[in-house]
């Protein structure tokens, strides 16, 4: 007994930990996909809500950033996703990536 309060203590402090931290990276990557609304359409944790959408859970980082930066520099004329990624910096794509490879 004694032992599930303290690793539930643990866990708390912990949780307390990350939330007070300013730079959470997944928290942070996951804040950025609702305020852009990237969530709308690729799902909460990265499982899409329709076929029209790619799914992006579990998928690379680094194809996941050069995908962002392609359609940010609206490479292919007319493409949906330019809009989405106009917006944002490399800081952004970087973070977004990070937590649609390992949603939480
Ligand atoms: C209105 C719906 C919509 C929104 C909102 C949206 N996307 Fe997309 N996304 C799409 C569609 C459609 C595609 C497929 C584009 C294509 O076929 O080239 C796509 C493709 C992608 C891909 C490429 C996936 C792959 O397998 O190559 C990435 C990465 C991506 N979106 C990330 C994002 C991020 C990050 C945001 C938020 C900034 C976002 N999307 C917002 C509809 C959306």
């Amino acid at each position: 007994m004694k032992s599930i309060q303290n690793t539930l203590q643990i866990v708390v402090v912990l949780t307390g930990l990350c939330m007070a931290q300013v730079v959470c990276a997944s928290d942070e990557g996951k804040d950025l996909a609702w305020k852009y609304h990237c969530v709308t359409c690729h799902g909460m944790k990265g499982i899409s809500i329709d076929q029209r959408y790619p799914n992006l859970a579990g998928q690379n980082v680094a194809y996941l950033v050069s995908r962002l930066r392609y359609f940010r520099d609206g490479v292919e004329h007319g493409n949906q996703m330019n809009g989405q990624a106009a917006p944002l910096s490399d800081e952004e794509i970087t973070k977004i990536s990070e937590f649609f490879n390992k949603p939480s």
